[in-house]
């Protein structure tokens, strides 16, 4: 599957099978996740793997009452730990780019399991509070996402998506036209249509 193909398939799943997943499947996905990029390649993540029954109960609570998410038979619970960039970039490094790393790495676990046939949800609706005090984590640290994992079972349409002229501006905010004309390979293979 190329990277075409699982940013367009990926769909967030509600809904999973029984079936568990591997441990070489998730180390494999995070091996390959590991390359993200982060602001000074300060790399300020920590990947909880969530597999007990209780705790994923725990955690769906805590993420106000999504009890669909215990169905997933494995949570990864990415943190942001935030001492670490403040002390390198400061209050934009703590307020931005440490978000900013910890997303980027987000949506490369729900691609890299898209191209292994599993499915994902990306739940960052939770008490935060809560959700640190099940799984134990620093004072300086922040759970920035719970990514449900499993296999899925549901097939649901892709929801409607703004189309690329309406979310593109062309040199200067507001500007809808694009200088460059289309090139004339591109004409000619519309033409040819
Ligand atoms: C930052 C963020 C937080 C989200 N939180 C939740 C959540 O708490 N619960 C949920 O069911 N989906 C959550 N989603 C999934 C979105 O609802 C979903 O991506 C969106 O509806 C588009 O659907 P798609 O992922 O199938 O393309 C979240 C997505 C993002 C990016």
């Amino acid at each position: 599957m190329d990277v075409r193909d699982a940013i367009i398939k990926r769909r967030s799943i509600r809904n999973y099978t029984d079936k568990s997943v591997s441990q070489e499947l998730i180390n494999e996905i995070i091996n390959s996740a590991r390359y993200t990029p982060s602001s000074g390649n300060i790399q300020n993540w920590q990947i909880i793997v969530v597999r007990e029954e209780k705790t994923r109960k725990e955690l769906s609570i805590a993420s106000l009452k999504q009890t669909w998410m215990e169905q997933a038979p494995v949570h990864l619970v990415i943190c942001n730990i935030l001492d670490k960039i403040e002390h390198m970039y400061g209050e934009r490094g703590k307020d931005l780019y440490s978000i900013q790393n910890c997303s980027a790495l987000i949506q490369n676990i729900l691609l890299l399991a898209t191209e292994k046939g599993l499915a994902t949800c990306w739940v960052s609706a939770f008490e935060e509070n809560m959700v640190s005090r099940i799984l134990r984590i620093p004072s300086n640290a922040r759970p920035e996402a719970i990514i449900t994992l499993g296999y899925p079972n549901e097939e649901p349409e892709a929801p409607i998506r703004f189309n690329c002229q309406d979310i593109t501006f062309h040199d200067k905010w507001g500007n809808r036209e694009s200088a460059q004309k289309p090139r004339k390979s591109i004409l000619n293979f519309f033409k040819k249509k």
